[in-house]
């Protein structure tokens, strides 16, 4: 199905590479277009499903949707600093990375584009306020701005910019963790988890859709991540000296990122009742699961165990308890409004 299958001679470009691989399977997998797909399917179901929702069933399913509008358009912002540090010479190639990494630039534009189409045409009851550009208004959605999601794709931007303009190793193993293991690791698939028990509850076809759309490109972007870390672990078990510290970014950054990502799963089930049982015990075990499994079997991490990250989130589960968000959202609606009323 992709190159190796049947190869083709290839010049500079490595096509045993992994990163070739990935790439070509973006750009047969990949290609699906959000426009068609709205249009083939239609908003109709989800419509008369979503007019039928109680209150607080529609405010479960916005404060989900929220942080995958923003985060999505975040991490299409950074897709250009991926570009630039995969291009660093601290890799020993970079051209089959950065193809992937403008095939993930376009992905990532399409995801923000489909969450786009979808509120507009089934949700917007529930977000009147989402249309400023973030690069513009400077803010996100009030639902992302008062739970962890704001805060994460936030310092995602402040670590892809170190990492790309002229970072170290660990600088851009830091970012590269936060952004394929946390954003797009545990918090997108933790919210696969929560959207599939809320669709038992109320089924919204065209948005089931997207989702398996998007996860299947995210799970390349997941892919190509760890396999950008192993390269700089790889280089740190060899005794290179500029690696030194790149496991111990790993583990620091895994550790700051679960605290949003549990903030989150709170904000999104029992902070609101959880009407439609999307289940935060469940988000939690199924985030602890993937984490482990990126950090210890995937990357084989020194120096840190599953049990220390299993006590770092329950710490965070803890402290996500005592949160309360009402207030934040308010807060940050008064300011989107200005921020409207100002354009
Ligand atoms: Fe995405
Ligand atoms: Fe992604």
């Amino acid at each position: 199905m992709c190159a190796s299958a049947n190869p083709v001679p290839t010049g500079r470009i490595d096509s045993d590479s992994i990163y070739y691989e990935l790439y070509q399977k973006s750009i047969e997998l990949g290609t699906w277009d959000a426009n068609k797909l709205v249009e083939k399917v239609g908003f109709e179901e989800d419509k008369e499903v979503w007019d039928s929702l109680e209150e607080d069933e529609k405010e479960q399913w916005a404060r989900l949707i929220s942080y995958f509008i923003d985060g999505e358009q975040a991490v299409a912002a950074d897709a250009r600093r991926i570009m630039k540090s995969v291009s660093s010479p601290h890799f020993d190639r970079s051209l089959e990375k950065e193809m992937f990494a403008s095939a993930l630039a376009v992905e990532e534009a399409k995801h923000t584009q489909f969450f786009d189409l979808y509120i507009t045409n089934v949700m917007e009851d529930k977000f009147p306020q989402y249309k400023i550009d973030n690069r513009r208004g400077g803010i996100q959605i009030p639902r992302t701005e008062a739970c962890g999601a704001g805060e994460m794709f936030e310092r995602q931007g402040t670590l892809q910019a170190q990492a790309a303009h002229g970072g170290n190793p660990a600088d851009i193993a830091r970012a590269a963790t936060n952004y394929h293991i946390g954003v797009e690791g545990i918090l997108a698939r933790g919210g696969y988890y929560l959207k599939n028990n809320m669709m038992q509850e109320s089924p919204l076809p065209l948005l089931n859709k997207g989702f398996q759309f998007i996860s299947t490109d995210e799970g390349r972007h997941i892919t190509f991540g760890l396999e950008v870390l192993q390269e700089l672990i790889e280089k740190e078990r060899e005794g290179v000296p500029e690696y030194q510290g790149v496991q111990k970014a790993i583990w620091d950054q895994a550790v700051e990122d679960i605290g949003y990502i549990v903030d989150t799963a709170y904000f999104v089930t029992n902070d609101v009742g959880d009407p439609l049982n999307a289940d935060f015990d469940g988000v939690i075990n199924r985030g602890s699961n993937l984490a482990g499994d990126m950090l210890f079997n995937t990357l084989e991490l020194e120096g840190a165990s599953a049990r220390d990250f299993a006590m770092a989130a329950s710490d965070a589960v803890n402290e996500a308890e005592g949160s309360t968000y009402d207030d934040v959202i308010d807060e940050y609606e008064h300011i989107y409004s200005q921020r409207m009323a100002g354009d």
